[in-house]
């Protein structure tokens, strides 16, 4: 199984007595990483990508015939041209537009949340208060206590305290909504380049050596089921594969900081431009390097979700189809 699915739940159950909205941050928190790790073989990440996190959640409720009818409004839509071809450039730009809907969303609604009176600022102190209050009633053997992924609250907080460090431009200990949102989305501000490095090695160095072995990079991925040990799925091998071939690039056996970097956030690297060139590659059957509404559709599983009985139709209905 995918870890990012294994940490979402592993997670969720540690924070039962979470405030909700509080926990989901939490939650997404730790689960944001996982996209840049895992997109190779994720299809919730090209979801995600195409739709956005939100619509991507809707989708996963519908009947297939519903999510290719829903699909196909989009294609339209992407279609900006109307030419009847979707191309790179089209669904690059579309990609770009449903990631920054989507974030700006989420700060609008953090913001808000934190902030209910509107200030300019939010301190860390308030934010601390909403988000991890319910820690001052807690003993130290709670705050202490690391669940089955080594994350105990109060590295969470401190976590948290690091990032709202690195984010808080003219260092006030309070962050605007331009220093926040880098705080909570700082996958998308490249100033937090160095902080979703640090976190995302952090994660997946378990013995705190500093540097990532391939066993460590692999059961970040990747955990066998009962009885699976022995046959490795092919896409596990390939990883392998690339993490002695290109990961390591010095040849020690490990991975350090500047390799971690160059993994999951090198310089110049367009993730929409990457996205969609994954999506085209993938649909495109007759490989003249655009799609046509047809192969869109024909691989709808591939683009966005879908569950294979009507279960939860009625419940997903959205304005905008
Ligand atoms: C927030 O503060 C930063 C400096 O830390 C500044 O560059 C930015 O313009 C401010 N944004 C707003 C919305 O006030």
């Amino acid at each position: 199984m995918l870890t990012g699915v294994l940490l979402l739940l592993t997670v969720t159950a540690v924070f039962a007595g979470v405030p909700s909205e509080d926990s989901k941050r939490l939650v997404d928190q730790l689960s944001e990483s996982e996209h840049f790790k895992n997109e190779h073989h994720n299809k919730q990440y090209d979801h995600d990508a195409f739709l956005g996190q939100d619509q991507a959640k809707t989708f996963d409720q519908l009947a297939p015939e519903e999510s290719k009818r829903r699909l196909g409004i989009i294609v339209d839509k992407i279609d900006g041209d109307g030419d009847g071809f979707i191309t790179l450039v089209e669904l690059k730009d579309w990609i770009r537009y449903t990631q920054k809907r989507y974030i700006d969303e989420d700060v609008e609604r953090h913001w808000r949340q934190h902030n209910p009176n509107n200030e300019d600022e939010i301190s860390w102190e308030q934010y601390r208060k909403n988000v991890y209050g319910f820690m001052d009633d807690m003993d130290d053997k709670e705050k202490y206590s690391p669940n089955s992924e080594g994350f105990t609250y109060n590295g969470l907080m401190k976590r948290d305290r690091r990032r709202w460090h690195h984010a808080d431009g003219n260092q006030d200990d309070s962050l605007n909504r331009t220093e926040f949102a880098g705080f909570l989305h700082p996958e998308d501000h490249p100033d937090m380049r160095e902080i979703v490095v640090l976190e995302t090695m952090e994660d997946i160095d378990k013995d705190n050596d500093g540097r990532i072995s391939i066993d460590e990079y692999i059961g970040d991925m990747y955990r066998p089921e009962e009885g699976e040990e022995e046959s490795e799925p092919d896409w596990v091998k390939q990883e392998r594969e690339q993490f002695s071939e290109y990961r390591d690039t010095n040849k020690d056996g490990f991975m350090d900081e500047h390799e971690v970097k160059n993994w999951i956030a090198p310089p110049e690297f367009d993730h929409a431009e990457a996205e969609a060139r994954h999506l085209v590659f993938e649909a495109d059957a007759d490989a003249d390097e655009k799609l046509t509404k047809s192969e869109i559709i024909d691989k709808y599983d591939l683009f966005v979700g879908s569950q294979a009985t009507d279960f939860g139709e009625a419940l997903a209905r959205h304005d905008e189809f």
